[in-house]
């Protein structure tokens, strides 16, 4: 089953202090971090200290997705090997091209579940995309294995592989086509698109309007980098109560016209028809399956 990811917390792996206070925080996921937040001189740290948290994060609640280097570092392997085991849901890796990366992936997962003892297959991945190759392959990235249960998408390096310009405002213009394209290709691909982080992390209207853009161009869910995020992200990725509440009217009057043998009926001057009450039931069915913090 695919799980819940609205917000998952970056924590830096070579800072025993943030894991510390991300255990008191309620994202979806953590993630605590073997690349880019950790500098070069203190990837081994970072790999031996997340390796001695995640037993104790997976005890907490959220779910633990570690993210390892990518597979140009040379540190992928060694990486996953220091956290493969029954403590972690998943894991997730940076800069995935290609189909034929996240199968070299998997097959690395494969082989330290199997000396872990752990089923073959139970760890999930969440590749990131974030790249101009990767974003034009990406539906066959996340169709390339059943272990897929999200795929990220990464305008930091998207934008630096690019070329251009990173604005970092709210509307992330300058990366609408790749967002776009991202969550097209997830969505056929039936899995959930995970939106990059915002950077400004003081300004928390700022991540509100982004993180709700997110959600209209279909994203599921959004890194977060620090615990003041996590909130706004949940929020904002869970049916509020108004769209609750709507989605009950769309239902009732579209079922009070069935009743009278009519497929289509109008609600506060607009059409309610077929797609109008898929809509509206994938947002009642979505409000049933989020956790009971999925209002905090
Ligand atoms: N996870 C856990 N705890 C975090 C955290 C995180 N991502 N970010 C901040 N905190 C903690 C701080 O350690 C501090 O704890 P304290 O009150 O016990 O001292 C508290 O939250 C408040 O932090 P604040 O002072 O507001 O921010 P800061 O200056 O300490 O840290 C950043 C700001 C950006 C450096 C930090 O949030 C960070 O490193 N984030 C992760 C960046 C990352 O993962 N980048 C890669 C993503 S692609
Ligand atoms: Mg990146």
């Amino acid at each position: 089953m695919v799980p819940i990811l609205r917000s998952l917390l970056f924590v830096p792996g070579n800072v025993p202090k943030m894991l510390d206070k991300a255990m008191g925080c309620r994202p979806d996921a953590y993630l605590p971090d073997m690349e880019d937040s950790v500098p070069e001189a203190e990837k081994p740290n970072a790999r031996c200290v997340i390796g001695a948290y995640v037993a104790r994060l997976s005890t907490t609640g959220p779910l633990v997705i570690p993210r390892v280097n990518a597979l140009d570092t040379g540190l992928t392997a060694d990486d996953l090997e220091a956290v493969v085991g029954p403590e972690i849901d998943g894991v997730s890796v940076g800069k995935v091209h290609t189909a034929d990366d996240v199968r070299e992936i998997t097959d690395l997962i494969g082989r330290l579940e199997q000396a872990a003892g752990v089923e073959v297959g139970r760890i999930g991945l969440i590749p990131w995309v974030e790249s101009a190759k990767g974003v034009v392959h990406c539906y066959a990235v996340c169709t390339a294995s059943p272990r897929i249960i999200g795929v990220a998408f990464g305008a930091e390096d998207y934008t630096h592989d690019m070329g251009i310009e990173r604005l970092g405002d709210e509307t992330d213009s300058e990366v609408a086509f790749a967002r776009n394209t991202v969550c097209v290709a997830a969505r056929a691909a039936g899995v959930p698109a995970l939106d990059t982080p915002y950077f400004k992390f003081k300004d928390n209207a700022g991540l509100q309007r982004n993180a709700l853009a997110s959600k209209r161009c279909g994203f599921k869910g959004k890194f977060a980098i620090h615990p003041a995020q996590i909130r706004i992200i949940n929020r904002v990725f869970s049916p509020s109560v108004e769209e609750i509440e709507q989605a009950r009217r769309v239902v009732a009057a579209f079922e009070a016209a069935e009743r009278t043998g009519r497929g289509s009926t109008s609600l506060d001057g607009q059409v309610v028809d077929v797609p109008v009450v898929k809509r509206a039931r994938n947002i009642l069915a979505l409000a049933e399956s989020m956790p009971e913090s999925a209002a905090d």
